[in-house]
């Protein structure tokens, strides 16, 4: 797009895809608060998808009743909230339970093309920091820059064990099951799967602490002249109360 042809160029997209618990919300969180950029958990709409399906009791492989519910569907995000047709689903989508509905709706052809417009919506002036799976090789498969966050799955289910606040060896078992299946699926679905873009920069946040790697990608995004609205603090990630239980 040119402006020769009356409409602005698309506005700098930094895409961070990951496996569950890598870290990848966090850190898109810091990064997009350091740019006063933008900042979409597209996590957040599967889980939505997933959640008001299994309320209203709709098969969670059926295409056509899912991208019909993705229409109903008016999904906000304001001030840390998530709110579905104007009521705060934040926690309910947050709950552990919603984690397999929602990685099994993002199974769905239908449900991943219905939500390829909702996530294409939020790419505005100054720039958008996207989460996600497949932010870089198809939602955003032009973003000016690539990140793929990896933990080893140990570190991970210890993170989000933390989060959620439990302490016994059955339940780090359990959470460690469970993020295995889920990143299984996530991996070896038909349409967009989990993986790295050829042009990504993986990194390996196994032993990094999450503020790290924060400066690791504003670092590359200055590389590639990607530039904050306005100067900001300097801010240490932090995970929002609104994404700790998700596993
Ligand atoms: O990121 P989060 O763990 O909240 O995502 C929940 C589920 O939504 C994932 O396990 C995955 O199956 C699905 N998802 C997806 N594509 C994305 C983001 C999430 O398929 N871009």
């Amino acid at each position: 797009m040119s402006a020769a042809s009356g409409t602005l160029p698309a506005a700098p997209v930094i895409a961070i895809d990951g496996p569950s618990a890598s870290g990848k919300g966090t850190v898109a969180a810091a990064v997009a608060a350091r740019l006063r950029w933008a900042v979409l958990d597209s996590g957040a709409l599967y889980r939505v998808v997933g959640l008001v399906a299994t309320r209203r009791g709709i098969d969670l492989a059926d295409g056509e009743a899912l991208a019909t519910l993705v229409g109903e569907l008016d999904i906000a995000f304001a001030n840390g909230a998530v709110r579905v047709n104007d009521k705060d689903e934040s926690a309910a989508i947050r709950a552990p339970a919603v984690a397999a509905p929602a990685s099994r709706v993002g199974a769905v052809p239908a449900v991943r093309e219905a939500l390829l417009v909702v996530q294409r919506r939020f790419r505005r002036p100054p720039g958008l920091v996207a989460d996600g799976r497949d932010m870089g090789t198809v939602v955003f498969a032009d973003a000016e820059l690539k990140v793929f966050l990896t933990a080893s799955a140990e570190a991970r289910a210890l993170r989000r064990q933390k989060q959620l606040g439990r302490a016994s060896a059955q339940d780090f078992n359990g959470l460690l099951a469970a993020m295995r299946r889920r990143d299984e699926r996530d991996r070896d679905r038909s349409v967009a799967p989990l993986t790295a873009a050829p042009d990504a920069v993986v990194i390996d946040s196994t032993t990094m602490p999450a503020a790290a790697v924060v400066d690791q990608v504003l670092t590359l995004a200055g590389r590639k002249g990607l530039r904050g609205a306005a100067s900001a603090p300097a801010t240490r990630a932090r995970r929002t109360p609104a994404r700790a239980s998700s596993c």
